[in-house]
């Protein structure tokens, strides 16, 4: 379904990926692993469209994506929940998910009830401020906003980074639902070894923006290597 090949990225004259390529299938988690500054982020944003790639091939269903701008991506069904949520402090956790809309047509614009059955938090929050919600639960509303564009690809940058353990496995339970679902392909971004694996059924792990191990998720929960290049 995603075919990443061969491609580059760069900022200006700086080199931040070299030759990358990734599959990311419907039905299946794909986790993106690496250290700080291996060009993780950098990767998810030419796949959401906020950089493009200067070389190789950005493939969506068949069709190369590479060049099209985030918004259009979003209406072909990738969903993307930035390192840092990026949510909006000042506007309520409704106005929050509301922002969806906007890629939607009319007849979709509306909250998906599922949506609190998946984040109950959110629904006794809705009148809050995106600002007041602890960081866990900025990340979850983060997460509702991407589902309510009823997403073929979910691209998740770092859920857990700076959240507490209970919010992290709901967040685990929920990618778990979503995966088993088989409706969308899942890509995960991931520092963290032990939750990768126990989500992912594929990976790849990027060294100075270079792939530099790929697998299935049973190979990375016993992998030596992945232990290696993981180490902080
Ligand atoms: N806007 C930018 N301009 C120039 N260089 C950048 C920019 N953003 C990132 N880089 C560089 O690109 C490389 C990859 O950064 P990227 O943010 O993709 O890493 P990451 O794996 O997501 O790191 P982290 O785990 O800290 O989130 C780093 O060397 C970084 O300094
Ligand atoms: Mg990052």
């Amino acid at each position: 379904m995603l075919k990443v090949k061969n491609v580059d990225v760069s900022y200006g004259a700086s080199q931040a990926l070299y030759d990358v390529s990734m599959d990311a299938e419907i039905g299946k988690v794909t986790c993106v692993l690496g250290r700080n500054g291996v060009g993780k982020t950098t990767l998810m944003k030419a796949l959401s469209g906020h950089l493009s790639a200067g070389k190789g091939q950005i493939e969506w269903m068949g069709k190369d994506i590479n060049g099209q701008a985030p918004f259009d991506r979003a209406r072909q069904g990738i969903a993307y929940v930035p390192q840092g949520r990026d949510i909006f402090s000042q506007l309520t956790v409704e106005e929050n998910l509301e922002t969806a809309f906007s890629a939607l047509p009319k007849s979709q614009r509306k909250i998906d009830p599922e949506i609190f059955a998946l984040f109950p938090v959110l629904q006794k929050m809705l009148k809050r401020r995106g600002g007041d919600l602890s960081g866990g639960q900025q990340q979850q509303l983060a997460i509702a906003r991407a589902l309510l564009l009823r997403p073929k690809m979910l691209i998740l940058d770092e859920p857990t980074e700076g959240i507490q353990p209970s919010v992290i496995k709901d967040i685990g339970k929920v990618i778990e639902l979503l995966r088993d679902r088989g409706e969308m392909a899942i890509v995960l971004v991931e520092q963290y070894l032990e939750f990768a694996a126990e989500l992912a059924d594929e990976f790849i792990i990027l060294e100075r923006g270079r792939v530099v191990a790929t697998g299935s998720g049973d190979e990375l929960a016993t992998s030596e290597q992945a232990k290696e290049l993981l180490a902080i």
